[in-house]
């Protein structure tokens, strides 16, 4: 589990510096803010790593999908699909899946485990909360109604909701609101797409 994590946090950092590089139309924040995230995405990596270390692993030493970068590269036409579906898909089902991980590490009484999770899940608060604000400029830019166009953007790309909990707090502290919050948690078949 702490392998599959790290890799993410691996990812992590290649997807943010990707988007500081790849959407250079945008204003010198948006980079800025990209460039903050990679830095801090390398400081999980390198926590994550010291804790496959102390249990006797290293990064590389089980498989890993490369489920976030098809994500970078379906989305690499548009700074606003990057924004809908990496940070405010991705990043937030991270916030998601977090307290129950350290739920289950605690079962094992994993403390330092516990502990390089509470600053990650701090961290990626403020991810998603960079990928909300760049999307909802994204979409006053372009005219568009942002919660009809993060609805849009996830059909295009065949996203559905997940069915697992939402992590309500963390999320409404990254910006989403709660017409979106309420809407992402409609059971599935009555989603209109
Ligand atoms: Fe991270
Ligand atoms: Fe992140």
């Amino acid at each position: 589990m702490l392998h599959a994590i790290a890799h993410i946090e691996f990812n992590a950092i290649n997807l943010a510096l990707d988007a500081a590089w790849r959407f250079r139309e945008m204003p010198d924040e948006f980079a800025g803010d990209w460039l903050r995230v990679a830095a801090e995405e390398a400081g999980h990596f390198a926590l994550l790593q010291g804790r496959l270390g102390a249990l006797g692993f290293g990064y590389g030493d089980f498989e890993a999908h490369d489920g976030l970068w098809r994500a970078c590269m379906m989305t690499d036409h548009d700074a606003l699909a990057r924004m809908a579906l990496v940070p405010r898909v991705l990043e937030a089902r991270g916030l998601d899946a977090t307290p129950a991980i350290q739920h289950k590490l605690a079962g094992i009484g994993d403390r330092d485990s516990i502990a390089v999770l509470d600053i990650i899940l701090r961290d990626e608060v403020g991810h998603v909360a960079i990928g909300n604000h760049w999307f909802h400029v994204l979409c006053r830019e372009r005219n568009l109604d942002p919660v009809a166009t993060f609805r849009q953007q996830l059909a295009e790309h065949d996203i559905g909701s997940h069915r697992g909990c939402y992590n309500l707090a963390a999320r409404r502290e990254a910006g989403f609101s709660e017409a979106e919050l309420a809407w992402l948690q409609t059971p599935p078949d009555s989603l209109a797409h």
